[in-house]
């Protein structure tokens, strides 16, 4: 029967009559019932959170990249690789995981001994060159400093990874402390990929880049707001940039943002002047590096390297942000806070 005859043999008394006994079934006192009522809220919340859940957790399941194929990662992207902030925690594992798969590696960062010290020992284990480049990011020229030291090097991956945070009231901050964390986690972060991805897109093969970000981006902070909003622009402009690069030539310069929660480095102890200390069950440096490049691999472009994190995230999309506002207000706040 067409849709036209169905509507021509509605006529207004069967709908009337339709919609009386509609409202009769409505009004019945014996359809509020205290075990009518649970199934309902039964069915209309729980089985669609816990649809929403599994299908989360099997999208995860199913977007998470599995180990990547050394050999071949080395093949693709050959060259050297370049790391930021190559002194301690993700960076260091970073510069160790791309050396024990044969790649040289630029270390750079400001302490030298630091730098020394990994250098030594990845030469020493893995039997790579390395080459230590001195570079302070939150000076306007550091990016261009880097680039021009390794112009002589074909660089197949840059992992972007310096950075530093804060936590504190901005009324609290040196004014010129924020000009460089800015410079720092935003700015020289952004200079180095555009060089990079120029020289890179005149390789005429793969190259990669990563581009440490932080799960902090994903909201406004307070007692770490200008960490937490550097930390949004790396996301954005990755996000972004990463797209641009494989739509245009596709192929030529993958970029993936490494977004990781809470990780254990001296990052926290350092950003809070030592009140936060790292907590057992907390992602490791090497874990948080090696997924990036597993993400890098498989042409992602974001990767959060821990599952618990993941699903933070998601649960994070859904929260309004006054109550995020709120319960980070309370969490950071008596973290290297200079006043009350
Ligand atoms: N650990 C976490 O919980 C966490 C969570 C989310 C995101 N992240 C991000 O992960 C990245 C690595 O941090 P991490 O956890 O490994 O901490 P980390 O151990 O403190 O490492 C930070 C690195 O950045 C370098 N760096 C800092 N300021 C610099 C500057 N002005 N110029 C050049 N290099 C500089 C440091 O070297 P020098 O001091 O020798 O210069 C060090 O090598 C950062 O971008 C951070 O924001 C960390």
């Amino acid at each position: 029967m067409s849709l036209t005859k169905i509507f021509n043999n509605l006529s207004l008394s069967s709908l009337t009559s339709f919609g009386r006994s509609l409202f009769n079934k409505i009004c019945d006192p014996n359809l509020y019932t205290k075990e009518n009522i649970l199934s309902t809220v039964l069915h209309s919340l729980v089985v669609p959170s816990l649809i929403f859940i599994l299908c989360t957790v099997v999208r995860r399941k199913l977007s998470k990249p599995g180990k990547r194929d050394a050999k071949y990662f080395k093949q693709t992207y050959g060259g050297w690789a370049l790391v930021t902030g190559a002194s301690s925690g993700i960076g260091s594992d970073f510069a160790k995981i791309l050396a024990s798969e044969g790649f040289n590696v630029v270390l750079t960062a400001r302490t030298e001994s630091s730098l020394k010290a990994v250098s030594e020992e990845i030469e020493n284990e893995y039997g790579v060159e390395t080459r230590i480049v001195l570079a302070d990011l939150s000076k306007k020229d550091g990016a261009r400093e880097i680039h021009d030291e390794v112009s002589d090097l074909d660089i197949g991956i840059l992992i972007n990874n310096a950075g530093a945070g804060w936590f504190g009231r901005v009324r609290d901050e040196d004014v010129e402390h924020i000009e460089n964390l800015i410079q720092l986690n935003c700015t020289s972060m952004a200079v180095l990929t555009q060089l990079f991805v120029n020289s890179m897109r005149k390789r005429n093969r793969p190259s990669g880049i990563i581009i440490t970000s932080s799960l902090g981006s994903y909201g406004p902070m307070p007692n770490t707001a200008t960490y937490t909003a550097a930390k949004a622009f790396a996301s954005r402009f990755g996000g972004a940039t990463s797209f641009e690069e494989s739509n245009d030539t596709p192929g030529n310069v993958h970029i993936t943002v490494l977004e990781p929660g809470a990780t254990a480095t001296k990052f926290a102890v350092v950003a809070t002047s030592g009140t936060l200390n790292n907590r057992p069950g907390m992602a490791t440096s090497a874990h948080v590096a090696n997924q990036a490049l597993n993400y890098l691999a498989a042409g992602k472009i974001y990767c959060i390297p821990d599952d618990r994190d993941y699903y933070f995230s998601v649960v994070l999309s859904f929260i309004p942000y006054s109550f995020v506002l709120k319960s980070t207000y309370n969490r950071f706040k008596s973290f290297g806070a200079k006043k009350d």
